[in-house]
């Protein structure tokens, strides 16, 4: 199995963004988390992140036919974020939206989320533990 990690905007500067919200811990420690979680259950993983909302939908495009799965954390896209929608929606690769923090509990513009909609399944509040939640459903290990 062939599951694709998706990360948007500032994500690639845990540790560093409001520690208090997302933790102390790097980006690149997320990405070891994510290669150990990976190996434990036999699952090919590849991870990518971007800024910018074009290239994640180029991202998911490109990911039709290559991966059987999509771990996303759209971050600020989340919220705003049509394109992301349709494009998920267009390849209908099983997709688990992810958040770190829990949006649920946040300012209000963060509860809606227009990705959720293309998600089988949103794991928000658990910090990197929830991109082990989400690769372990798509496996078929998690409720
Ligand atoms: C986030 C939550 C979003 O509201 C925020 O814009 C992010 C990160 C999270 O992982 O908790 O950048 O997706």
């Amino acid at each position: 199995m062939k599951i694709l990690v998706i990360n948007g905007p500032n994500i690639n500067l845990l540790g560093l963004r409001e520690p208090d919200i997302y933790g102390i811990k790097s980006y690149a420690s997320l990405l070891g988390f994510i290669q150990d979680v990976a190996a434990q259950h036999d699952v090919e993983v590849e991870c990518m992140q971007s800024n910018h909302e074009g290239a994640i939908v180029d991202a998911i495009q490109a990911a039709y036919g290559r991966f059987d799965g999509i771990v996303i954390n759209p971050a600020a896209y989340t919220h705003t974020s049509i394109a992301i929608l349709d494009a998920l929606k267009a390849v209908g690769i099983p997709a688990v939206e992810v958040h770190l923090s829990n949006i649920h509990e946040r300012e209000t513009f963060r509860r809606i989320s227009y990705v959720a909609q293309a998600c089988d399944k949103t794991f928000a509040g658990m910090g990197f533990e929830g991109y082990a939640l989400a690769i372990r459903y798509l496996v078929g290990q998690e409720e």
